[in-house]
């Protein structure tokens, strides 16, 4: 689904407060009681206010009737999820404006946002079980047999996690996006102007990079991590010029293009995104992770730079006798220690390996066809063929009535981008840039 800041502006601070009752409610509740909402919201108004906001919400989306349920009742949908952590991010003055989404992947959506300044940032909406509804069988079969295993909860918990390792990376001085906020489901990190190593076409010294990356890789380990994900997607390529007064002159000359060859005038200096899957060395399949890790560095420099190294590893037996090593604070308990549940923990894993899974081999990810097989009616009907409540076909109620000129909390409201096309593109800079990635 795509994130429309749209109808934002026109929610009153009453509605505002009804889908608080509604998120609340879905604490204990897979389809709210209206009475229920009613109860929490406590609007002035009474009752008659409450269904009032009820209709308006459900007429935009924000929430969904489930008429066929036992009692009359609602749900939030994603949409209203992505409103409730625009309005926080709005409140806390993080977030002004919603710019263009840069990125639809298959598990989360990335957006472009400024603040009140106009100092652009990124907007990371986790969308666990997207598409494994239709495509993974199994993964619907996992989740129903635990209790609160929707995929809101645990695309929270992906946010959650990724904040979490975000900002032990970090502190630890790794290079990694500025964690800035998180709440719900998404997290707000720095904008790193810089392209996927996955669009690069060639870069001036692909032995040094390729050594760069996997001394990341031990780097990582040393600290108890291994990323999980290590791939051409996942590693943006931050260019600085070597001399800025050699490159000043080089820019002077019409015929620099992004697509001219490398100049030498470049350093890279890879960037590490996507964290949600980091797993411990300690993990029961950690050597299988920190080699596939390693062989997907290794693969995708041979394939692009025709960049093979005559050095044999790394190994995980010796990555692993370094963990802890010099001091090197193990994030991976650090995190571990910030709360989540073992239980939690292995239905995120779960969702995410099969989701891994249901992307099909690395490196062969391709974002049109990622984009094909997701349908945008799952979004708010994931059980279409089950008997249980949430399973019942999902009909919104537009039963609202118009003509609502209130406008709530002016500091909290977040505007739709002008058209931001310069939000969405970095500077291009020397490196050659590859056709139709
Ligand atoms: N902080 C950032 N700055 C600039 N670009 C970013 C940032 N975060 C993400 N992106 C862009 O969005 C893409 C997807 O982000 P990310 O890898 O975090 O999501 P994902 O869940 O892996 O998505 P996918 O399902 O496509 O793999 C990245 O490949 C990158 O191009
Ligand atoms: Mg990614």
């Amino acid at each position: 689904m795509k994130l429309d800041s749209k109808a934002m502006r026109h929610l009153t601070a009453e509605d505002w407060r009804v889908l608080t009752a509604v998120e609340i409610g879905s604490k204990n509740h897979e389809v709210v009681p209206t009475p229920l909402i009613e109860s929490i919201s406590k609007l002035r108004g009474g009752a008659g206010r409450v269904r009032h906001s009820i209709s308006a919400l459900a007429k935009v989306g924000l929430i969904a009737r489930l008429k066929e349920a036992r009692y009359d009742g609602y749900r939030l949908t994603y949409g209203g999820l992505d409103y409730l952590a625009l309005h926080t991010y709005a409140s806390q003055k993080a977030v002004y404006s919603v710019g263009n989404q840069i990125g639809v992947g298959k598990e989360s959506d990335i957006l472009v946002v400024a603040d009140a300044a106009g100092a652009q940032r990124i907007l990371k909406i986790h969308r666990l079980g997207r598409i494994s509804f239709r495509t993974v069988k199994a993964n619907r079969d996992y989740l129903r047999r635990r209790q609160g295993g929707s995929w809101m909860y645990l695309s929270r918990l992906a946010a959650e996690r990724e904040y979490a390792f975000m900002r032990a990376l970090k502190e630890e001085g790794f290079l990694v996006p500025d964690p800035l906020s998180q709440s719900r489901h998404t997290i707000l990190m720095s904008l790193v102007d810089a392209f996927p190593l996955r669009q690069i076409a060639s870069v001036p010294d692909p032995a040094g990079l390729y050594a760069e990356l996997i001394a990341l890789i031990l780097r990582l380990a040393k600290h108890g991590l291994i990323h999980g994900d290590f791939n051409e997607f996942n590693i943006l390529l931050k260019e600085e010029p070597i001399d800025p007064d050699a490159d000043a002159e080089e820019q002077k000359q019409p015929s620099r293009k992004g697509k001219e060859p490398p100049t030498n005038n470049v350093k890279v200096t890879p960037v590490l995104i996507d964290f949600p899957q980091m797993v411990s060395m300690d993990h029961a399949n950690a050597e299988m992770y920190f080699d596939r890790d390693v062989a997907c560095v290794k693969r995708f420099f041979e394939r692009r730079f025709h960049f093979v190294s005559t050095q044999p590893g790394p190994f995980f037996r010796d990555a692993k006798k370094t963990v802890g090593r010099d001091g090197a604070r193990r994030l991976d308990a650090a995190v571990e220690a910030s709360g989540f549940s073992k239980k939690a923990l292995k239905d995120l894993e779960a969702a995410i390996r099969e989701q891994q899974e249901a992307r099909g081999p690395e490196g062969e990810q391709d974002p049109a066809s990622a984009d094909s097989d997701y349908d945008e009616d799952e979004d708010e009907d994931d059980d279409d063929d089950d008997d249980d409540d949430d399973g019942q076909p999902v009909n919104q109620d537009d039963d609202g009535e118009d003509g609502r000129g209130e406008s709530y909390d002016e500091h909290s409201e977040v505007n739709e981008g002008t058209n931001r096309d310069d939000l969405t593109t970095p500077n291009i800079g020397r490196l050659a840039i590859k056709d139709g990635t």
